[in-house]
């Protein structure tokens, strides 16, 4: 079980229930979600539920998305504040999925690279055996360009599974999916048809 992680600036722990507020200011934020509207929380209890389903999903796999706390205060940022999350949960097969998600205020500060190492390192950890793979809109250049910066490898691109074939204003649907290790057919498919 990985409790908690320490970068040079950042506390990475299990999120809790009391993390709500703060956790619904991020994911309700519009401003989170410009490559990806329709995935806005609009209400707390839509947070709540989330950080629900990490709590199970630490105890049943050992991690799961963190709450990602600033240590010392930086210029806007007081020491102690709730940055946003990042994590690795558990899909429905053999494979983690890497994620993270922060409040406008603190981007472009390396927090999410540093962030998303650690997480990376700790999914790693606590399941050995288990691929690590992300998923991220092709439009998404910010997503990107931590996932460069991880010990991943992209290994696919394209439509998702939601974007109609046919239709051209689909194009900014495409993605990118990567992996901390080669995976399987059944695997790669299994994640592309997520969407
Ligand atoms: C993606 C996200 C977590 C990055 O957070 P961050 O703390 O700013 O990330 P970092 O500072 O570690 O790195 C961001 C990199 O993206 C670059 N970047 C930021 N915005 C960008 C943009 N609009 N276009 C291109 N590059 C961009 C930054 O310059 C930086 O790269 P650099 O260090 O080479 O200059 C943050 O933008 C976010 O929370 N976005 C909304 C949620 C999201 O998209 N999550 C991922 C879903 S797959």
């Amino acid at each position: 079980m990985i409790d908690e992680l320490r970068t040079e600036r950042l506390l990475l722990r299990p999120l809790t229930l009391d993390d709500a507020d703060e956790y619904f200011r991020v994911y309700g934020d519009p401003r989170t979600w410009a490559h990806l509207p329709s995935g806005r929380h609009t209400s707390r209890e839509e947070s709540e539920r989330a950080i629900q389903r990490s709590i199970d999903s630490q105890v049943r796999f050992g991690f799961s998305h963190c709450a990602v706390i600033l240590r010392d205060g930086v210029e806007g940022l007081a020491a102690g504040s709730f940055l946003g999350t990042a994590g690795a949960s558990m899909l429905a097969f053999e494979a983690w999925n890497l994620g993270y998600r922060f409040s406008p205020e603190a981007w472009g500060r390396g927090f999410a690279t540093e962030a998303a190492i650690a997480a990376l390192d700790a999914a790693r950890r606590a399941q050995p055996a288990i691929p690590v793979t992300a998923r991220v809109l092709a439009t998404n250049s910010a997503s990107q360009r931590v996932l460069e910066r991880l010990d991943v490898e992209l290994v696919w691109r394209g439509r998702s599974a939601d974007a109609p074939a046919d239709d051209a204003d689909t194009a900014h649907l495409e993605r990118l999916i990567f992996a901390d290790r080669p995976i399987d057919a059944a695997t790669l498919d299994a994640v592309i048809a997520l969407g």
